[in-house]
C-alpha cells in the first residue's frame, strides 16, 4: 500500500502579524531596521527607519542580540560586517540590488589594477567583496562630504554608481574615475514625462535622489538621500512635490507632512518599475517567519568581513 511521505505540518501564520512580531522582538531581544523603500506595513513595525547611512549608524550602535534587516542584501551584509557576533536576519535572501550586481569583484579587481595610485571610494550599494577592495565607503548622504576630505592631489576611483559619481564630481569639482554601474530603478524615470508632470503641477518642487541620471537631475529643485528628501519636504514652504525616487518613501512623507501632496515621478513605461523589485521581495509575513525561524541568516567569511570593516569604519569616522 502506498503511504505518502511524512511531511511535518508548518505552524500556521498568526492572525495578528503585528502583535506576533512585537512578541518575537521582545523574546529575541531583536531590533528591526528598515529602509524607506520597504512596504508601508514593514515601515510601520520598524524600530528604526532610515537611509543607508542612518541604518549603518544604527547597526553600529545597537545593543540588540538580533538585527532583522528589512532592506536588501548589501544592507544586511553591512550590518553583519559591523556586528560579527549578532544574528543578522534578512526576510528574503533573494532581495539583491541591481547596482551591487553591476560591479562583479573579479572585473573590479582588474579595473583597479589599471589605476594603482588611486584611492577607491565605494558607494555602500556594493557587495562585501567590493567593500573589501575599497579604501572608504560612502552613502548618498555623505559622498560629497567624504570626497571633499580627500587631498586634491589624490586621484580617486568612485564605484559602482556612475550617476552618483557624476553628481559628486559636479558638487566637488573633482575629477574621478567612475565604474559604470547604475540602479535599474533610478534609471527608469523618464525626463520627458517628468517635464509634462511639471507643466501639470507648476507649483510642485521636484525632489530627486542622486542615483538618477543627469538628464533627470537637471530638473530637480533639491537633490539628496532618502532621509534628506524627507527632511526637505517637511521644511520647504511648498505644498506639493514630485518625488523622483522609489515611491516607498512617500509613506513617511505623507506621515510627516499630511497636508502636503506627494506625486511619484513616472517611469518610462506604464509599469510599476519605479518600485524596487528587490526591496519589495520582503513582506510582513516573511519578516515574521524570519524572526520565528531565526533564518535566513547573513554570514560572511571572517577575512572578507575584516577587510570590508576597515573602509566602513573610515566612513563612519569621516561622517561625524
Ligand atoms: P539612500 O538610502 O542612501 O537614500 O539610497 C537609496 C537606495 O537606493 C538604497 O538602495
Ligand atoms: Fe539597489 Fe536601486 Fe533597489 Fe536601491 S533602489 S536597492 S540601488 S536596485
Amino acid at each position: 500500500m502506498f503511504t505518502a511521505p511524512f511531511a511535518p505540518s508548518k505552524p500556521p501564520l498568526p492572525n495578528d502579524l503585528f502583535g506576533a512580531i512585537a512578541d518575537l522582538k521582545r523574546d529575541l531581544n531583536a531590533v528591526i531596521l528598515a529602509h524607506y523603500y520597504q512596504d508601508p506595513d514593514i515601515q510601520d513595525v520598524a524600530d528604526f527607519l532610515g537611509d543607508s547611512l542612518g541604518l549603518s549608524q544604527q547597526a553600529a550602535q545597537t545593543d540588540a542580540d538580533v538585527i532583522v534587516f528589512a532592506g536588501v542584501h548589501f544592507m544586511a551584509e553591512t550590518a553583519k560586517i559591523l556586528n560579527p557576533n549578532k544574528l543578522v536576519l534578512l526576510p528574503d535572501l533573494e532581495a539583491g540590488c541591481s547596482l551591487a550586481d553591476s560591479c562583479p569583484p573579479t572585473e573590479f579587481a582588474k579595473f583597479k589594477e589599471k589605476y594603482p595610485d588611486h584611492l577607491v571610494i565605494s558607494y555602500i550599494n556594493c557587495t562585501a567583496d567590493i567593500k573589501a577592495m575599497s579604501d572608504i565607503i560612502c552613502t548618498s548622504a555623505n559622498a560629497v562630504k567624504i570626497v571633499n576630505q580627500i587631498p586634491e592631489d589624490q586621484p580617486i576611483i568612485f564605484a559602482p554608481d556612475r550617476n552618483l559619481g557624476k553628481y559628486v564630481m559636479e558638487q566637488t569639482g573633482r575629477d574621478m574615475v567612475l565604474w559604470q554601474g547604475s540602479c535599474m530603478v533610478h534609471e527608469t524615470f523618464s525626463e520627458k514625462k517628468m517635464v509634462q508632470l511639471k507643466i501639470h503641477y507648476p507649483n510642485a518642487e521636484v525632489i530627486a535622489h542622486p542615483e538618477c541620471e543627469e538628464s533627470v537631475l537637471q530638473h530637480a529643485d533639491y537633490i539628496g538621500s532618502t532621509t534628506a528628501l524627507l527632511k526637505y519636504c517637511q521644511q520647504s514652504a511648498s505644498q506639493s512635490f514630485i518625488v523622483v525616487t522609489e515611491p516607498g518613501i512617500i509613506h513617511q512623507m505623507e506621515k510627516a507632512a499630511p497636508d502636503k501632496q506627494f506625486i511619484p515621478a513616472p517611469p518610462l513605461n506604464n509599469c510599476a518599475c519605479n518600485e524596487c523589485p528587490h526591496m519589495r521581495l520582503n513582506t510582513l509575513e516573511k519578516l515574521y517567519l524570519a524572526m520565528r525561524n531565526r533564518a535566513p541568516e547573513i554570514t560572511l567569511p571572517e577575512s572578507t568581513r575584516l577587510a570590508a570593516l576597515r573602509p566602513m569604519q573610515r566612513m563612519l569616522e569621516m561622517s561625524r
